[in-house]
């Protein structure tokens, strides 16, 4: 599983990729908002640090102006993937882009209905968030499990990006379901790591061995 980290903030991302499980970065307009700079040259500076795939959302919602912010895009860094809503606009959007060998990421998407059209389309990645789906009382991960189902059954190359994660068992499931890449936050990779019992665990073994070392001395 490719581990990307949902987020436009460079000290983040510096953090994450020094932990080594960092692959890609996925951003979006309100993520990149937040950091109040300037959209191309962060976009930018994101793929000098992660030398990944890097996601960045265009913000028209016609075909011709998505397929003109994509070329502005893909022309930041080679690193770059053009994120696009799914919505009619964005699949027509996206056919002439992958056509030209462009990288596509299909993002907004809730329903199995809307990822089989983005695999038939053979999309780069489908983005399914998770999280939003919880939030309105529908059981998030079922559209991992539908979508990585409907990816086997017709060796769709599209790889789902589990989007909208926000707390460490929804990674876990992601991963048991089959996503080829979670996205987190940064705060959910710091969670993933930590276990009290580790922490109290090593506490112990190393007040041991400080007190064997001194028992060394006095012998
Ligand atoms: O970047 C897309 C997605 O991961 C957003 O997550 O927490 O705003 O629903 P969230």
């Amino acid at each position: 599983m490719k581990f990307f980290l949902d987020t436009a903030n460079l000290e983040e991302i510096r953090q994450a990729a020094s932990l080594g499980v960092l692959d890609g970065v996925t951003t979006n307009p309100s993520l990149v908002a937040k950091e109040g700079a300037e959209f191309e040259k962060r976009i930018y500076d994101i793929c000098e640090i992660v030398q990944g795939p890097v996601s960045a959302e265009v913000v028209s919602t016609d075909t011709e102006g998505m397929i003109a912010e994509a070329h502005k895009l893909k022309n930041i860094h080679r690193w770059v993937v053009v994120k696009l809503p799914t919505i009619p606009d964005g699949l027509k959007a996206a056919k002439r882009l992958l056509a030209e060998g462009t990288k596509v990421n299909m993002t907004l998407c809730f329903s199995a209905s809307q990822a089989l059209l983005v695999g038939k389309l053979g999309a780069t990645y489908v983005s399914p968030f998770v999280g939003r789906l919880d939030d309105i009382s529908h059981v998030g991960m079922d559209l991992i499990r539908d979508i990585v189902t409907i990816y086997r059954n017709y060796s769709f190359t599209t790889q789902v990006l589990a989007a909208s994660l926000r707390h460490p068992l929804h990674v876990v499931d992601a991963a048991k379901a089959g996503a080829h890449v979670a996205t987190m936050p940064y705060k959910v990779i710091e969670q993933l790591i930590k276990h009290p019992l580790t922490d109290k665990g090593l506490a112990q073994f190393l007040k041991d061995w400080e007190k064997a070392q001194q028992s060394l001395v006095r012998a």
